[in-house]
């Protein structure tokens, strides 16, 4: 894992200028938003989505949430129908995500999104974070700026006690003002289902949506208890091979080469971004059947692995 010497500079123009320089590079940057502070890094470049799973050290890939500017910014990534656009329009900015179909042509990293058709957006009122968008000019994913397991951060120095040394730079607005994760509404086919509630109440949602919000486990779509935000590849999949069988497409790590390999120098980074790309690209293969190598259980390869057994696992 980089190891960091962690600044912490307030909110000033030449502090968002050397955040910005930062997030072009492709390391993440802590900033804080009205909801809780978020660890931000370009939605577009797969490496720099891969540090911030690096610095959060979580065993498993969720789909994130990408901040953009605005709506007209959020358009080019998603498919807004009429209600979407309604919602987008009373409650951003604000604490309010949207989760909607990727645009044919988003240039969001696979990883971001966990591989999944949709994309959970979201135009943040933060001064910080706006002018964070503005400056670097790109979709920023931000989940919560604290390590795995440990509660979400709303002042800066509960950001540097969670990920001091493993981030270059957090911004220090102060205290967030809603101090609780956004509400996040799935959004489509005439329905709003609750994903995640917020301050943002389901009352308010379906007072503009003109639909009663409905709750995503009781859904009728998803099964109750199942995973609502998880690719997995629809052919079956086989872990930890050396050698395919010539009906499977084999991925490759390292020296275990295969029509595709996701890391031939062995780097976890590469292949954690790698690998939503790759598995979409075995599950169009012509071959019946997936197959990969081993991955090894650490750094990176923990969420890797997480991942690849959720996909192998019978359906
Ligand atoms: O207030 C917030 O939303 C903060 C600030 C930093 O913006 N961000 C945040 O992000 O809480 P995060 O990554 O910790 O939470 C993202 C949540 C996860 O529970 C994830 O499963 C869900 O959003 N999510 C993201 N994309 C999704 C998708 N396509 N479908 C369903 N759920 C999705
Ligand atoms: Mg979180």
């Amino acid at each position: 894992m980089s190891q960091y010497k962690t600044e912490i500079l307030p909110v000033t123009d030449a502090a968002i200028v050397q955040a910005a320089a930062l997030i072009v590079q492709g390391e993440p940057v802590a900033v804080p938003t009205e909801t809780v502070y978020g660890l931000a890094a370009d939605a577009t470049n797969p490496a720099a989505v891969a540090a911030i799973y690096t610095a959060k050290g979580r065993p498993g890939f969720n789909p994130l949430i990408v901040h953009v500017h605005d709506l007209t910014a959020a358009t080019a990534l998603a498919v807004f129908d009429d209600m979407a656009r309604a919602l987008a329009e009373s409650f951003w900015p604000g604490p309010l995500t949207l989760v909607l179909p990727c645009a044919q042509t988003c240039p969001v990293a696979t990883l971001a999104t966990a591989g999944l058709p949709t994309i959970a957006l979201r135009v943040s009122a933060h001064p910080a974070m706006q002018a964070l968008l503005a400056a670097s000019d790109r979709p920023l994913a931000a989940p919560s700026a604290n390590a795995s397991g440990r509660i979400s951060p709303t002042r800066a120095a509960h950001v540097a006690e969670s990920l001091g040394g493993r981030v270059p730079l957090i911004l220090d607005g102060g205290p967030c003002a809603v101090g609780l994760e956004s509400t996040i509404v799935a959004v489509g086919e005439g329905r709003v289902r609750l994903l995640r509630p917020g301050v943002v109440t389901p009352a308010e949602i379906g007072a503009v949506a003109g639909v009663a919000v409905v709750c995503a486990s009781s859904g009728d779509i998803e099964a109750p208890g199942q995973m609502l935000s998880h690719y997995a590849p629809a052919k079956p999949l086989r872990l930890n091979v050396h050698a395919s069988a010539p009906d499977e497409f084999m991925i490759g790590f390292g020296t275990v080469d295969g029509d595709i390999n996701l890391s031939p120098a062995a780097d976890l980074n590469q292949a954690a971004a790698r690998l939503f790309d790759t598995l979409h690209a075995a599950d169009a293969a012509p071959r019946a059947h997936i197959a990969i190598a081993p991955i090894p259980e650490t750094g990176l390869g923990l969420a890797i692995n997480d991942r690849l057994r959720r996909a192998a696992a019978p359906r």
